[in-house]
């Protein structure tokens, strides 16, 4: 059982299948929420090089992940632990780890692709549905999480010039703004989101409460996790101190940087 941002999902994998203490770590619902972390954390910081004596090491980790080697990436968010102001170098750290495990599943899921029986295929139980709908929701789980640490930087960074002028002109002002996408991001149980719409040429506001709803054609400009694992530990009780932490630590020039390349498509 994989749980993906709050989607339960049943993942055959005949290549690995989970060891015991796997399939321990993977069923978040036998587990309350902080123990889930930690021991998920435990498997997949090893995996990252991601604990605090190897911040120090050459970002050259590689995983195996089924019969597919996959380079891993997450070092190149080191420099965000414990260097947040509000945020613990714990979650940070824990948090990475828990992207790293999605990393290693989606490649898992898709190495798996060549093994299924696609004639037994049907809507309702069927092995190549699960991996479908596993793809799906993996991928977008690791691809959302690069967008929400990608735009994360221990400096203050103002919004200026294109995103700004974009943020005015649609919501009247940055605090107008704020107020429609905080309360967004309270409504949903996974991500909160500002998108580009090329089609009515504005940003858009809108939530998911989980990670395989992305609608079509919207392009991410900033996202903020609101799962529980993004914030608990730090900010339990607390959502709305986690969010402004998290505006505080925002990188505006990343979110300028994706407008641009959104918006001239
Ligand atoms: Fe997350």
């Amino acid at each position: 059982m994989l749980n993906v941002h709050g989607l339960k999902l049943e993942i055959e994998d005949p290549v690995d299948r989970p060891s015991p203490q796997k399939r321990c770590i993977m069923d978040e619902h036998n587990l309350d929420r902080r123990s889930f972390l930690r021991g998920l954390a435990g498997a997949a910081v090893m995996a990252a090089g991601l604990s605090e004596a190897s911040a120090e090491e050459p970002p050259a980790t590689t995983i195996k992940a089924g019969q597919n080697t996959v380079t891993s990436d997450i070092q190149k968010y080191r420099g965000l632990i414990g260097a947040l102001r509000g945020f613990s170098a714990t979650i940070i750290r824990e948090h990475l780890a828990l992207l790293e495990r999605y990393r290693q599943k989606f490649s898992e899921v898709e190495s798996s692709n060549r093994t299924i029986d696609l004639a037994s295929a049907n809507p309702l139980s069927c092995r190549w549905r699960d991996h479908v709908m596993a793809w799906v929701e993996l991928r977008n789980s690791v691809r959302l999480h690069e967008l929400y640490f990608d735009a994360l930087t221990p400096k203050s960074v103002k919004p200026d010039q294109k995103i700004a002028k974009a943020l005015q002109e649609s919501y009247g002002s940055f605090d107008q703004w704020w107020i429609k996408f905080r309360a967004t991001a309270l409504a949903v149980r996974a991500w909160g989101v500002l998108a580009w719409d090329n089609q009515v040429r504005r940003p858009v506001i809108f939530g998911l409460d989980n990670d395989s709803e992305w609608p079509v054609g919207l392009d991410p400009l900033l996202v903020v996790d609101m799962a529980e694992h993004a914030y608990v530990l730090d900010f339990i009780g607390q959502p709305i101190a986690y969010l402004d932490a998290w505006l505080a630590r925002v990188n505006w020039l990343v979110v300028e940087s994706r407008l641009v390349s959104a918006s001239e498509k």
